[in-house]
């Protein structure tokens, strides 16, 4: 059982950080942050404010493919609360060697090297448990900071959906990235 499950632990500026698997008692905590980046227009899918009962779906189809070793996710447990989510999903049948990323961290914890550590684990932890050899993620062409560390971690743009979002009231370009694993 991998539920709350700690796989990293280290501090920034004597705060205690803890990268681990998710739990049910999360729920609101994950609310909350998925909350917050919707109110601030970030630069992710969802666009509209989440309830509870579709938080706590979420994550126990999350908790459930986790422990099928469909997918893994972390969350980001900052003085012992959830500040911070992430994950890679394996694809399936023929493409099951790929898995798809996607990582958020709420505001006050950005620009402190959190999102870096936090992408080379889960990478690590995805090769380790998913078996996969390619990963893939959509970012917004507007989002420089991810852009900027997707790079970083050696992710090179693959392709580009022109159009492929309507964020902030404006058509943006979705890039798609990859690294390879092998
Ligand atoms: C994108 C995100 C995960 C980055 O995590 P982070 O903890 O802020 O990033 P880090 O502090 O680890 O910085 C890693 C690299 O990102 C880039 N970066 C970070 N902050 C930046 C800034 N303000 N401007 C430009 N680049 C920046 C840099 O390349 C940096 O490396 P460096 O410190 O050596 O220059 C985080 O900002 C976030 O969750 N944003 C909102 C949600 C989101 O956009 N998710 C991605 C959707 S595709």
């Amino acid at each position: 059982m991998l539920a709350g499950k700690t796989v990293r632990e280290f501090k920034i500026d004597d705060t205690e950080v803890v990268f681990r698997y998710p739990e049910m008692s999360d729920a609101k905590d994950l609310e909350r942050l998925i909350n917050s980046l919707i109110e601030e227009k970030a630069a992710i899918t969802l666009d509209r404010e989440q309830s509870f009962e579709e938080e706590l779906s979420w994550l126990s189809e999350t908790l459930k493919n986790v422990e099928k070793g469909k997918e893994i996710a972390l969350v980001v447990e900052v003085d012992e609360k959830v500040l911070g989510s992430s994950g890679v999903r394996k694809k399936e049948g023929n493409e099951s060697h790929v898995g798809e990323l996607g990582i958020l961290l709420r505001k006050g914890i950005r620009g402190k090297g959190i999102g870096e550590k936090l992408i080379k684990t889960l990478i690590k932890e995805a090769k380790k448990r998913l078996e996969i050899e390619i990963v893939t993620l959509n970012v917004y062409h507007t989002n420089e900071i991810a852009l900027n560390l997707y790079k970083k971690a050696g992710f090179e743009e693959i392709g580009r959906l022109k159009d492929g979002a309507y964020h902030d009231d404006k058509y943006i370009d979705v890039i798609i990235m990859s690294k390879d694993l092998r």
